[in-house]
């Protein structure tokens, strides 16, 4: 057998017994110079951090972007910068609502996130594997997600919140419909497709610049369960998802998507009949085809969960040269919000962390603190800015070409200016006939059993898109059997605690 590596404390110092505690005779009791084991049981209680607020339960891998096609009059950014060149990347995929040991087949929104570690820094694209979102202010997005958690006296997940809400913001139709289709329930990260949702931007050497949405369109075909399909896997494993990813990569079967984006010029988003900066819109496409840009290959999977997929910090304020933001005013909170939960998540410098570490030099001004490990190449006597000692500095080769912005400052109510119905409508329309019936019937068992205000106000909006969708909904909730009164649901509890003598 090959001789093993000498155990030693976290000092360095090697280890004598690493089985049997220092005790005052054989049956105890401990001493507290035991030091090694002291150290073992502090470390343990340290091992958790927390988990993300949001998209908690994930799965993720490394890999490759290849470029397929010539983009670089639009942007640019150096990943894009010539035909088969190749970029790193991680991917994680995510749920939202779940915690983090949450069954991986749940109906549910999935994150995509790839992090692209470009030469000129990371570009981290943080989006779903839905075009467009629920709601399109970030004033209701805290409360959005308390409605998908944990309701705080029963402590169990509450349809009545979620329908309440939803049925409160008609502007969530659009993603309600995606969510309670086939696909709301993929068979697992690699028979999805990826959107980055909002609208971003592309700017160019010539100081122009584009509205861009990026298309992640999966290669292995999309594959979903029915939810009985689903509640019969969760019972043989709740790791479907884990399984389905690190497996396939394991046996070199690597999942591929290709990257497609929708380029706007400037100037049009003043003209397009719908805001394209509404996160609750898509582009349609014969508006905006689809122009491909490369391929993305999952081929690595981590060799440690903890360090380097717990421990991934994406954010959408992670953009490069030649791609940028866009007034969308979720993005703009999105801009502010990742890197404040990761600073609380993981520590101020988790950038330093190894799978957050950016691929090319870095060299800032941001020093002390805790998670300080790593190297500082300043020189020794550049610690501040401006200074006369060849401190790192700024190139203004890479600003941002100026945006071009007006409009009275206002809290906009949006439900007066935007039609929230058309584009549900065009996804209903595209439905076959099963495609519809799955539809109603995973819409009715969501919603089976809300208090009739909330009930009946939802389905206003499903009548809104069409009459069809009504009364779909409708047919398939008469047609779920009575709820057994042994299993009370949450939505049985909320009106237990509105009515404590109705409910018995
Ligand atoms: P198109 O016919 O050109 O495109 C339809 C799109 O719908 C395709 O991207 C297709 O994805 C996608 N799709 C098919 N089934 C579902 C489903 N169950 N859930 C979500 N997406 C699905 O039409 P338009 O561009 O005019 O869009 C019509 C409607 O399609 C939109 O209102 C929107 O709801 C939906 N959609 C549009 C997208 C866009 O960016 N324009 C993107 C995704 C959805 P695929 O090609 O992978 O099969
Ligand atoms: C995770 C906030 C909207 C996709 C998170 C996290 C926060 C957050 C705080 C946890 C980050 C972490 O601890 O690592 C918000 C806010 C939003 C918003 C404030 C709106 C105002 C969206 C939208 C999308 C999205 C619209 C998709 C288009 C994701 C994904 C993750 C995530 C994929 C998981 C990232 C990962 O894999 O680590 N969000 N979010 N979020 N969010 Fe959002």
């Amino acid at each position: 057998m090959a001789e093993r590596p000498k155990l030693t404390t976290t000092a360095g110092a090697p280890v004598g017994d690493n089985q049997h505690a220092l005790t005052a005779g054989p049956r105890g009791p401990l001493l507290l110079q035991d030091y090694q084991l002291v150290e073992k049981l502090a470390h343990q209680n340290r091992e958790r951090i927390p988990e993300r607020v949001v998209h908690a339960k994930g799965w993720g891998a490394f890999g490759t972007f290849t470029v397929t096609n010539d983009i670089s009059k639009y942007t640019n950014a150096r990943i894009f910068s010539e035909v088969g060149k190749k970029t790193d990347l991680l991917a994680r995929f995510s749920t939202v609502a779940g915690e983090q040991g949450a069954a991986d087949a749940e109906r549910d929104v999935r994150g995509f996130s790839v992090k692209f570690y470009t030469e000129e820094g990371n570009w981290d694209l943080v989006g779903n594997n839905t075009p467009i979102f629920f709601v399109r202010d970030p004033y209701k997005f805290p409360d959005f997600i308390r409605t998908q958690k944990r309701h705080p006296r029963t402590n169990l997940r509450s349809p009545t919140a979620q329908w309440d809400f939803w049925s409160l913001c008609p502007e969530s139709i659009h993603q309600i419909t995606i969510l309670m289709s086939d696909r709301g329930l993929p068979q697992g990260p690699q028979y999805m497709n990826g959107y980055g949702s909002h609208t971003f931007s592309f700017w160019n050497d010539a100081g122009e610049r584009y509205w861009v949405k990026f298309h992640f369109k999966t290669r292995q075909g999309h594959k979903h369960y029915t939810n009985a399909e689903a509640q019969d896997l969760i019972g043989k494993t709740r790791e479907s998802y884990q399984e389905e990813l690190y497996g396939a990569i394991d046996r070199g079967d690597y999942p591929k998507w290709t990257l497609y984006v929708q380029v706007m010029p400037e100037e049009e988003a003043e003209n397009t009949p719908y805001n394209p900066f509404d996160l609750t819109k898509v582009w349609p496409h014969k508006d905006y085809p689809l122009i491909e840009v490369g391929e993305m290959e999952l081929n690595r999977n981590p060799d440690n969960y903890f360090a380097e997929i717990e421990q991934a910090a994406f954010s959408p304020s992670n953009v490069v040269r030649g791609i940028s933001f866009s007034p969308d005013k979720m993005l703009q909170a999105r801009i502010f919000s990742y890197a404040d939960a990761h600073r609380y998540r993981l520590g101020g410098h988790y950038e330093a962390l190894p799978v957050n570490q950016p691929k090319c030099p870095v060299a800032h001004y941001h020093k002390d603190g805790l998670l300080r490990f790593f190297a500082d190449n300043n020189p020794p006597d550049a610690y501040y800015e401006p200074n006369s000692f060849g401190g790192p500095a700024e190139d203004p080769k890479y600003l941002e070409p100026p945006l071009r912005i007006s409009g009275d400052a206002r809290r906009y109510v949006q439900h007066e200016l935007e039609d929230d119905f058309s584009q549900a409508r065009a996804l209903f329309e595209m439905f076959d006939d099963g495609q519809k019936q799955r539809l109603f019937n995973n819409v009715a068992e969501a919603i089976h059993g809300v208090p009739e205000e909330i009930f009946e106000r939802q389905m206003n909006h499903f009548e809104a898109v069409s009459p069809d969708y009504a009364k779909g909904v409708r047919a398939a909730v008469e047609a779920l059997p009575a709820k057994d009164e042994k299993m009370k649901t949450q939505m049985d509890m909320d009106r237990m605690a509105v009515h404590p003598k109705q409910g018995g």
